[in-house]
């Protein structure tokens, strides 16, 4: 298991260029089970998961060529699905596999799909996806972990001949949840009739979803909005798209700025997805400027001073930056009082970043830090992908030497990180461990 380890104290100046958003790809990679022509897909960042996403697809019968340089380029094709099946072997390991399920009740009216379990996070049930399909019209039981899914033979049938097709329906998500409104919009694209999604996710990744649909002949209506209208169509048909920047890898590198008393240029980035991080982070004093539609600014504060921050559903603050946010308040004047309202369990690192000698409680969902804090490097564990680059945040504050175990969870979702960080000055290496 490889290691971080970082010399604390250089603030941070250059230029990075942000890659592609990894919670785009892994929906976009779903999408393209849903025609039997090739699709293209470009900005595809180098990161685990998405490794882990075309195994699952290649496992399912599609083809999928990934271009050698750049890396970025996936050329998707599932002519013909030999095995509708999710196995635990590689749910197990993401649980973004559960965004084939709706792709496979369109296009094959069956699918066997590992219950994903609990993460480090919270228990993340998948009970609002399930809902949303037996409205449509699915037959599904849950046993021995998985969940069977089937469209019962409705005298519709469904694109694979045997099975019948999902039906629109009207559904309402108790809950806003990003990955369950992009599993059900890929159940409707190619279902009977028309669907409505109330209370939809409003998130960048969800109408970049919605633009690559469409190209592919889908009809939406309402991308941005909390209503998704969908008209079902018989057949999509192949497509290009190039995935949006990944706004949380963009939120990371600003309090990397930001934390660090640095001057950074953000290329490759979309400002107009980061409005609550930039206008969090201007709070605390750092000065944000995007200099033009696809590149950012961030230069430090001389004192950063405290604000509270309560996550919420986009365009609300981002789970996804809630850990990054903690770092810098270690290092903010004053109490900022943190609120994760998503997942129940969000705050791992927060301990971690105790043994480095924040001054943080925690109350339920709530927590309070006390800054500033100086920082000490020490050995920590991350327990997550965000919990990591928070880590990783600190590391480049503290006084001495960081060691970071684990690090295989910020390479789920992270591309290049060590190098992009060691492009803008800090001392990070990885340290490659033989089990
Ligand atoms: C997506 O997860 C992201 N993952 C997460 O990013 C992100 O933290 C999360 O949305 C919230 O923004 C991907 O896009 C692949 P949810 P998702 O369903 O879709 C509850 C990262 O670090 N819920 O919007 O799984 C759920 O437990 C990851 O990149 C139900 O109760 O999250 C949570 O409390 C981590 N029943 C809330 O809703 C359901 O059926 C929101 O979860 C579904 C969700």
């Amino acid at each position: 298991m490889d290691k971080f380890l970082i010399k604390g104290g250089k603030p941070l100046h250059g230029t990075v260029a942000i890659s592609g958003a990894k919670n785009s790809a892994l929906p976009a990679m779903a999408a393209a089970l849903l025609t039997a022509e090739p699709v293209t897909l470009h900005n595809i960042p180098k990161v685990r998961d998405l490794i882990t996403m075309s195994k699952l697809l290649a496992f399912m019968g599609a083809t999928v060529s990934i271009a050698d340089i750049p890396a970025s380029d996936y050329v998707i094709q599932a002519v013909k699905l030999s095995d509708a099946v999710a196995p635990y072997e590689l749910v197990r390991t993401m649980r973004a596999s559960i965004l084939t399920l709706g792709p496979l009740m369109a296009r094959m009216g069956v699918a066997r799909v590992s219950l994903p379990g609990g993460c480090a996070i919270g228990a993340r049930p998948v009970d609002l996806h399930l809902a949303a399909l037996e409205k449509m019209g699915a037959e599904i039981t849950t046993d021995h972990g998985y969940i069977q899914a089937k469209v019962p033979n409705n005298g519709h049938m469904g694109q694979a001949g045997h099975n019948g097709r999902l039906k629109g329906a009207n559904i309402t998500f108790e809950k806003i949840t990003v990955t369950g409104t992009e599993n059900i919009l890929m159940a409707a694209v190619l279902a009977e009739g028309e669907t409505v999604l109330n209370n939809a996710a409003r998130e960048p990744e969800v109408t970049d979803l919605v633009d690559m649909l469409r190209k592919m002949g889908a009809q939406i209506e309402g991308d941005c909005s909390s209503t998704l209208r969908i008209r079902g169509v018989e057949k999509l048909h192949g497509t290009e798209h190039a995935v949006i920047p990944d706004r949380i890898e963009a939120g990371t590198f600003l309090v990397a700025g930001a934390i660090t008393d640095g001057d950074l240029t953000l290329t490759n980035c979309a400002p107009e997805h980061l409005g609550s991080i930039i206008a969090k982070l201007e709070q605390t004093g750092v000065r944000i400027e995007a200099t033009d539609k696809t590149t950012l600014r961030v230069r430090g504060a001389k004192k950063l001073i405290a604000a509270d921050v309560t996550t919420e559903e986009y365009p609300g603050f981002a789970t996804d930056m809630q850990a990054q946010y903690m770092a810098l308040a270690t290092k903010a004047q004053g109490a900022s009082v943190i609120t994760e309202t998503i997942f129940e369990n969000r705050y791992l690192h927060a301990s971690e970043m105790l043994r480095m000698g924040a001054n943080i409680n925690i109350d339920g969902r709530r927590a309070v830090v006390r800054g500033p804090s100086p920082l000490t490097g020490t050995t920590v564990i991350a327990s997550d992908l965000r919990a990591s680059a928070s880590l990783v945040l600190a590391g480049l504050v503290a006084n001495g030497e960081t060691t970071i175990d684990r690090v295989y969870h910020i390479d789920r979702g992270y591309e290049d990180i060590v190098k992009k960080l060691r492009g803008v000055g800090a001392q990070v290496v990885r340290l490659h461990i033989k089990d």
